[in-house]
């Protein structure tokens, strides 16, 4: 069975799509590590939309894994679930070889798997440092690295996802910006020594996305921070498929080495201390006090 032939709760649009060969990522095989919730789980369900084979990961949530396997399956597309540490070395190509084994080609990979603790930075356990660092960079690395012989055969695309948090950050997030912003600059080492082989590596510095873990978030603690988005909200999974989608496809086969803010326009807006960005009528300034 192939994505023309299912039919899903979004038939019409997709419907549209495959009819205006908008389909972008049939016949591609693609990994999404730490897809068995949160971001990685959308970004597999956004590229199965588009008609990829998808690996879906987790560390130990299988079956979150295996549900979004089936998601992905329900949207006629074949996928594959691997467990295992991405920032182990044997797991990170035991990943590619099982891949392999599968499906016989890869041509994606996202490295989503990622965790965060926090803790002031005075008393920062040296064991939260460590697993920040081998779970988001060193994993980053691992399965990168593990990839690069098939993804020189496919001239495919790395997709690294960063954090708003590597760019500006907040209380008690020190070793997680640490690790984000590596992977930024990791991003563009990757673009410039892969580029030879026709291998592209972006990266998505993606902000706040409400993912399962939020989900007792009140409305009210969720209304306030959306005052400090200029699009007024936070994120929801859906928001980072797109771009996910664009980079990885071959509408983007110029690009790389880039960084996209996806965060709602979060980070280029300081705290002004008006509430919802609106300046209250006072504070206009008067040109002839200002322009002499
Ligand atoms: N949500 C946001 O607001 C946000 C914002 C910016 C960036 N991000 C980034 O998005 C990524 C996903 O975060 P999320 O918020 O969606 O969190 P999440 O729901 O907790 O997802 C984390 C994923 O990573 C996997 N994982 C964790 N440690 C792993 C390891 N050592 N080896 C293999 N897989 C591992 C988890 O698998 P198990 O559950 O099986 O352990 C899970 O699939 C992270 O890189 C995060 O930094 C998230």
């Amino acid at each position: 069975m192939t994505i023309r032939d299912v039919l899903v709760k979004d038939e019409h649009v997709r419907a549209a799509h495959i009819e205006e060969g908008w389909v972008r990522l049939e016949g591609k095989v693609a990994i999404v590590t730490g897809s068995s919730s949160g971001v990685g789980k959308g970004i597999a369900i956004g590229f199965a939309r588009e008609g990829a084979t998808v690996v879906v990961t987790c560390s130990h949530n299988q079956a979150g894994a295996r549900e979004v396997a089936a998601e992905i399956e329900r949207l006629g597309c074949q996928s594959l679930v691997v467990q295992g540490d991405v920032g182990r070395k044997k797991d990170a190509h035991a990943l590619i070889n099982q891949t392999q084994a599968a499906f016989g080609r890869l041509d994606i990979l996202v490295n989503c798997a990622g965790i965060s603790l926090r803790a002031p930075f005075a008393e920062f356990p040296e064991e939260y440092w460590d697993i920040i660092h081998r779970t988001n960079l060193k994993g980053t690395f691992l399965c990168s690295q593990a990839a690069v012989p098939l993804l020189r055969q496919s001239r495919g695309a790395i997709l690294n996802i960063a954090s708003i948090n590597g760019a500006i950050t907040t209380y008690n997030f020190a070793a997680y910006a640490a690790s984000k912003a590596g992977i930024e600059g990791l991003t563009r080492g990757m673009a410039i020594d892969l580029g030879q082989y026709g291998i592209r590596v972006n990266a998505l510095r993606v902000g706040w996305i409400a993912v399962e873990r939020d989900v007792d978030l009140g409305e009210e603690i969720r209304q306030k921070n959306a005052e400090r988005f200029p699009l007024r909200r936070i994120g929801e999974v859906e928001d980072v498929m797109g771009p996910a989608v664009f980079m990885c496809s071959d509408d983007a086969r110029f690009v790389t080495g880039a960084v996209l803010p996806v965060d709602g326009g979060h980070s280029i807006i300081f705290n002004s201390g008006y509430p919802q960005g609106v300046v209250p009528e006072g504070a206009w300034d008067r040109p002839e006090e200002r322009i002499r």
